[in-house]
């Protein structure tokens, strides 16, 4: 029979990086990351975020990583990108590289897409972005116009869509009306992401019911992060629901700063495994899929250069075999 096709995007080298505590992971790291992913069949990445260097300071690297990564046909190489500052900034970058094209031509742009991102609590949106929902939907409506007329493709997510740090348990219509503005301004897709880690399958499965009422299915991600070890069957319960794209981190790496205690995203690792041989095939660059061993290396070696072993579970598992 034929197989669902699920997408994974690739967040290790944003999510996972943007909350190492240490000395700022240089770029060349950086770029390496992102590089082996794609040779290992990633076709969409996260590669950085344009942010406040103050507020997270992992990232401040970005635009150079942008440069100087060696860009694959079919690979959505994307970026964070908070407010209209960080647009801006990227949208120099682009300018300047097209610029320099009239004299050295043909290569690919440095990147075809930015996501965005709001949260479905006034609290943690204030944490984060230190404004309201409301005053942040209205920064992305701009942001994402701005963006679309140059070409890129938005990409939105949605913060604490299961519970909040600061406020409890998430109110899902909450959920639904921010994914909902979030579409109609423009963005292709939006990414569900349960910040927290601590969301349960039968959360996860009542969450998408109420999404679903305003939102297709097929525009929708998940985005589960595994604090509580929850994150890999909430996965499995977000794609029994139709959701066929699923956020992930090689090596389990991250979390994000404004959500004390939250660990890494699913690691892709686990994903890649818990799919294989089932009723989905995971779709890999250029109409292949991507290496599971290959991601299990890539797993250690990030996490061998942060100082520690790789927190994917499939990844540990192999390694010990
Ligand atoms: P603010 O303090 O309201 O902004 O912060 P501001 O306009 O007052 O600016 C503060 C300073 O930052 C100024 O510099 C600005 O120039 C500078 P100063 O005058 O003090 O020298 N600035 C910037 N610099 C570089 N790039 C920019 C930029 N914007 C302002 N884009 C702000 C607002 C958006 C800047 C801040 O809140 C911010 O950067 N937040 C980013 C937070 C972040 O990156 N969080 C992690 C990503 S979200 C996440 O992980 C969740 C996700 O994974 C899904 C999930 O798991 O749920 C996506
Ligand atoms: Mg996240």
């Amino acid at each position: 029979s034929k197989k669902h096709i699920v997408n994974i995007v690739e967040v290790g080298p944003r999510d996972g990086l943007q909350n190492e505590k240490g000395a700022v992971i240089p770029v060349e790291t950086k770029v390496e990351l992102v590089e082996r992913l794609v040779r290992a069949g990633v076709s969409n990445v996260e590669a950085g975020s344009f942010v406040s260097p103050k507020w997270v300071p992992q990232m401040g690297g970005t635009a150079d990583v942008l440069k100087r990564l060696t860009k694959e046909r079919g690979v959505h190489y994307s970026v964070l990108v908070p407010n209209q500052r960080g647009l801006d900034d990227l949208l120099l970058l682009l300018a300047q590289q097209q610029q320099q094209q009239l004299t050295d031509s043909g290569s690919p742009p440095l990147t075809d897409e930015i996501s965005v991102f709001v949260a479905a609590t006034d609290r943690f949106n204030k944490a984060n972005l230190n404004c309201t929902v409301l005053e942040s939907l209205q920064k992305i409506a701009a942001v994402t116009e701005t963006a679309t007329k140059h070409g890129l493709r938005v990409r939105g997510y949605v913060s604490v869509v299961i519970a909040c740090p600061y406020s409890g348990a998430t109110d899902y219509d909450k959920v639904r009306e921010v994914a909902s503005a979030l579409l109609n301004m423009g963005c292709y897709e939006v990414s569900l992401g349960d910040t927290v880690g601590m969301g349960r399958p039968h959360e996860v499965a009542e969450m998408l019911d109420v999404v679903k009422r305003s939102v297709p299915v097929e525009q929708l991600a998940g985005h589960f992060h595994d604090t509580y070890g929850t994150a890999i069957a909430n996965v499995l319960t977000a794609l029994e629901h139709g959701v066929r794209t699923i956020d992930a981190s090689v090596g389990g790496l991250g979390g994000c700063p404004y959500s004390p205690g939250a660990t890494g995203n699913v690691s892709t690792e686990d994903v890649l495994y818990a799919l294989q041989g089932s009723k989905y095939h995971v779709a890999g660059r250029n109409g292949g899929t991507i290496n599971l061993e290959e991601m299990v290396d890539i797993g250690w070696w990030i996490s061998e250069k942060l100082g520690r072993e790789s927190a994917s579970r499939v990844g540990r598992a192999l390694r010990a075999r």
